[in-house]
């Protein structure tokens, strides 16, 4: 299937991310948001990217400007006309839904509606939608502009045009897309989740304090301490990552999430995004 127009959905953290990647590999890419604030934002970020990009010699002055030119910001979901979404909302499965099926009236039968969800049920979020087999995870990883692992989630209903066509797409943003199974958290979420939860039990036992974690576990030669990466993800994100992660494999003793993620979320203190979270920004 030949691609010309990539919708990329929610222009937070993620969304940002993919959609510059998407332009900056040639594709014409629509980003839609609901709020117009987080738009400018994204619009904002982008430019500061490329133009960040340019001042270290990575690409031209050129190239920066075509890529701004294939990106147009959308608050009018009626505008959305796109052979390929990947939604990076809410991670909600019933808002995922919704976004989905709205789409899908408002575009050709051979649209494919790819999420980014991180740990929802792939099959779940298919099985609510009118075309299940145009519906499969794409993964990215933060920052998607640089990190190259993409998850392919297929589900029972994908059908092998849309896994083709998103395994190709992958590689044409220049990344590597590895087929994953759709399991809670697929693979790098699953083995990630120890990672964040057993730092805070740490913290909850005082065992240590967060800072002194992250020090720590850089020294040994983690690219980044736990308490940094779950700023950068987002707290929320990382939140309902953690509760969908553990529900969804009955709630094992040494998954569950920690009183301390619940207290980020709801002072709002969700990391870089927000200006604090256990670091200030
Ligand atoms: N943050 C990460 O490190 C990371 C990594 C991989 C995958 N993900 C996944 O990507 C998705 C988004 O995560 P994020 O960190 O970018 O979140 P975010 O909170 O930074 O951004 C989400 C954006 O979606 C917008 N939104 C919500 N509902 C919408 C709708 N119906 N239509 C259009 N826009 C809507 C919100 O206004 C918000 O700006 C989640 O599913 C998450 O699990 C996150």
């Amino acid at each position: 299937m030949i691609i010309n127009t990539i919708c990329v959905c929610g222009a937070g953290t993620m969304g940002s991310g993919i959609a510059q990647a998407a332009a900056q590999s040639g594709f014409y890419t629509l980003v839609y948001e609901l709020n117009p604030a987080v738009l400018e934002t994204s619009k904002k970020n982008i430019e500061k990217n490329l133009q960040s990009l340019v001042e270290k010699g990575k690409i031209t002055v050129e190239k920066k400007e075509k890529t701004q030119q294939l990106i147009h910001f959308t608050d009018d979901i009626q505008t959305c006309l796109a052979d390929v979404f990947i939604e990076a909302i809410i991670e909600k499965p019933e808002i995922k839904i919704a976004l989905f099926n709205q789409l899908a009236e408002l575009n050709h039968s051979e649209s494919i509606f790819a999420t980014n969800t991180s740990s929802l049920s792939v099959s779940k979020i298919a099985s609510g939608i009118m075309s299940p087999q145009r519906v499969i995870g794409m993964h990215f990883f933060n920052p998607a502009t640089i990190m190259k692992l993409v998850e392919v989630v297929n589900t029972e209903f994908t059908n092998a045009q849309t896994t083709e066509t998103v395994i190709e797409l992958a590689k044409q943003m220049g990344k590597v897309p590895v087929l994953c199974k759709d399991s809670p958290g697929f693979i790098v979420n699953r083995v990630a989740r120890p990672y964040y939860i057993e730092s805070l039990r740490l913290v909850e036992e005082k065992t240590t304090d967060f800072s002194q974690a992250d020090k720590l576990l850089e020294a040994i030669g983690f690219k980044m301490g736990p308490f940094k990466l779950m700023d950068l993800i987002g707290n929320d994100i990382n939140y309902a990552v953690s509760c969908s992660v553990y529900e969804q494999m009955n709630n094992p003793e040494r998954l569950k999430p920690s009183y301390i993620q619940k207290e980020k979320v709801d002072s709002g203190q969700l990391g870089k995004k927000s200006g604090e979270g256990y670091y200030k920004y």
